[in-house]
C-alpha cells in the first residue's frame, strides 16, 4: 500500500494529539507496519512550541509502556496537503482546521479532516476531552480513548487498502 500520512491535531500539541501519535506509533511498532505510515501531531495553538508533552500525559502513557515523542509544534497550511488524513481530538479542533481548509479553497490533494473519536469502537464519545486543567483521571480516560480510536483507525485504513 501506499504511505499513509497521518496527522494528529489537538489545541496545545503537548497532551491529546502526541499521546494519540503515541499510541499510534506503538500499535503499528507491535504490527511491524512502521514502514507503511509517516505519523506526527500539531496544536491549533503555539504556545507550547517546541516543548515535549505534557509530564502528566508523558507519565501516564509510560505507565502503559507507550512512549511519547512528540516535541510540540504549531499546525500550518502547508500541513494540510501533507497529510492524507487529519484527525482533530475535539469540536474547536475540527472547525479550526476546517478553517484553515477553506483558506486553500477547494483544491485536490487536501487532506480528509475528521474526528479522531469517529474511529472508537469500544467507547461512546463525541470529542477526546482536553486534561490540561482536570487531575489525573482525565489523562487515563484520553489514553483509554486514544487505544480505541487509533485500534479502529488502523483497522479502518488496513481495510481500505484491500
Ligand atoms: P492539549 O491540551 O490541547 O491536549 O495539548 C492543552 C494544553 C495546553 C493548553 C490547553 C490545552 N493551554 O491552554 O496551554
Amino acid at each position: 500500500m501506499a504511505e499513509q500520512r497521518l496527522l494528529f491535531v489537538c489545541l496545545g500539541n503537548i497532551c491529546r494529539s502526541p499521546a494519540a501519535e503515541g499510541v499510534f506509533l506503538h500499535l503499528i511498532e507491535r504490527e511491524g507496519l512502521e514502514d507503511r505510515f509517516v505519523v506526527d501531531s500539531a496544536g491549533t495553538g503555539g504556545w507550547h512550541v517546541g516543548n515535549p508533552a505534557d509530564r502528566r500525559m508523558r507519565a501516564a502513557a509510560e505507565r502503559r509502556g507507550i512512549h511519547l515523542p512528540s516535541r510540540a509544534r504549531q499546525i500550518e497550511l502547508a500541513d494540510l496537503t501533507g497529510f492524507d488524513r487529519i484527525l482533530t481530538m475535539d469540536g474547536d479542533n475540527l472547525r479550526n482546521v476546517q478553517a484553515l481548509a477553506r483558506e486553500l479553497g477547494n483544491r485536490p490533494g487536501l487532506a480528509l479532516i475528521e474526528p479522531m473519536t469517529s474511529h472508537c469502537r469500544r467507547l461512546s464519545a463525541s470529542e477526546v476531552p482536553d486534561p490540561y486543567y482536570g487531575g489525573e483521571q482525565g489523562f487515563e480516560d484520553v489514553l483509554d480513548l486514544l487505544e480505541d480510536a487509533c485500534a479502529g483507525l488502523l483497522e479502518t485504513l488496513l481495510r481500505d487498502e484491500r
